[in-house]
């Protein structure tokens, strides 16, 4: 199985890679390391698919060489992987956990045993317990405790990291876990979201400042963006879509890129937000080498006076969709890439994420179709100027997907949970295809 695209038609030094995060994969709830939200989020009852929980997930804490054999084999270029923080900082600050260190360490070292770069994200979503009791992201202090952990990884691994994101997907932390509480921690109040929203870009830009006096380079933070559309034609649809458009991207791209939240936003959030945001707008704009976009598909928006605070709902849409319910659009995708090019940021471009998730089974030719029409519009939006350098592929292998446990299958390589036993599928092959084999083969 083939896609239609050719690595030729993409430059010599385009990085192809896949993608994971640490919670979803690593398992290893052992060797010292702390508690996460995500724990005590899973083992509460009622908030995850048959009330499942990672502490074993893809075992990737022990079998990460045969992972990243696959890697290789699959002839990718990078690996975006994330770091726990609990890992390495098992309180959130203070004491270091050396098993931990030891971990990122022997990990590290196996991607450039086999030429894989390493692409780090210092957050995907595993909060210290320890932190949360403290308040987590709705204390303004978590701006520190991230610098300083951000500092701690820059010592021990800065000189073999090809690129750090600070912060994956923003937007998530802030909404689904602070307002829908569907995530970690599992909060439903405003004046907590409307927090988290500042503060995780706070957080994000004292990490950058850290990571520079530390000496460290090609920085960046992951973002996910949503292309937001009206439901219909009526002017109230359309507001909608621009009030929606605000919430998931604006607030975040306007505040690293402009040095302002836009003005809607805050005026919708007023009554929760932190004074003297105008402050701290410097930090959050920390000068950036990279900017990282996920992308999955589009969202719909409809008026609806009744819903507090934005005055929208989003309606289900008529493409074809994935086993997420999600709708399958790849011109969303070049859209915005074209947009952040031209309305936000010169920066270089990563795609640090994109795929879907399909039925199990190793014969995954929808998705081998999803991965060819994503790389097209890749391709699309490099034509009308985006400064596109790379493409990861979510995920390397089927993971804990949060909520939805191990109900939802994402990978190039399938997981039989019971036995750990990895298999990869067509889309795996397509991209061994793509990438002419086994790396050094
Ligand atoms: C993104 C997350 C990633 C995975 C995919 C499907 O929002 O960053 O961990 O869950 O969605």
């Amino acid at each position: 199985m083939s896609f239609t695209h050719q690595r030729s038609e993409f430059p010599d030094d385009f990085v192809f890679g896949a993608a994971s995060a640490s919670f979803q994969v690593e398992g290893g709830w052992t060797d010292g390391r702390g508690a996460s939200i995500w724990d005590s989020f899973a083992a509460t009852p009622g908030n995850i698919f048959e009330n499942q929980n990672a502490e074993t997930a893809c075992d990737h804490y022990s079998r990460w060489p045969e992972d990243l054999d696959l890697l290789a084999e699959a002839g990718l270029d990078a690996y975006r992987f994330s770091i726990a923080w609990p890992r390495l900082i098992p309180e959130g600050t203070g004491a270091v956990n050396q098993a931990g260190i030891d971990f990122y360490d022997r990990l590290i070292d196996g991607m450039l045993e086999r030429a894989i770069k390493p692409f780090a994200t210092l957050y995907h979503w595993d909060l210290p317990s320890t932190l949360q009791d403290r308040g987590g992201w709705a204390n303004r202090d978590i701006a520190d405790w991230f610098a300083d952990y951000a500092s701690l990884v820059q010592r021990h691994y800065g000189d073999r990291l090809a690129a750090i994101a600070t912060i994956n997907e923003p937007w998530v932390i802030a909404r689904l876990g602070h307002q829908f509480g569907v995530h970690a921690p599992g909060i439903r109040d405003l004046r907590a979201y409307a927090r988290a929203s500042h503060h995780v870009l706070l957080a994000h830009g004292r990490a950058i400042e850290a990571l520079r006096a530390a000496g460290a380079g090609n920085l960046g933070i992951v973002c996910n963006l949503q292309k937001c559309e009206p439901a219909s034609d009526s002017e109230a649809d359309k507001a909608a879509a621009h009030r929606l458009d605000g919430t998931f991207n604006r607030w975040y791209l306007d505040g690293l890129f402009k040095g302002a939240y836009p003005d809607d936003v805050v005026a919708m959030l007023a009554p929760w937000l932190p004074d003297g945001l105008e402050d701290d707008m410097a930090t959050i704009g920390a000068p950036l080498d990279w900017l990282g976009i996920n992308y999955y598909s589009r969202a719909l928006a409809a008026d609806d006076p009744d819903a507090p605070v934005f005055g929208l709902k989003t309606v289900d849409g008529p493409l074809e969709k994935t086993e997420m319910g999600w709708e399958i659009y790849p011109e969303g995708l070049t859209d915005l890439l074209v947009r952040v090019s031209s309305e936000y940021t010169s920066l270089p471009l990563y795609v640090t994420e994109n795929g879907m998730a399909e039925v199990p089974g190793l014969d995954d030719t929808r998705r081998v179709a999803y991965f060819d029409d994503h790389l097209g519009a890749v391709l699309a939006a490099r034509a009308r100027g985006a400064d596109l350098r790379g493409y990861f592929a979510w995920s390397l292998t089927d993971n804990f997907e949060w909520a939805f446990g191990f109900s939802k299958r994402f990978g190039l390589v399938e997981i039989d949970f019971e036995t750990q036993k990895r298999k990869p599928r067509q889309s795996f092959k397509a991209f061994q295809n793509l990438l002419g084999g086994p790396r050094g083969g």
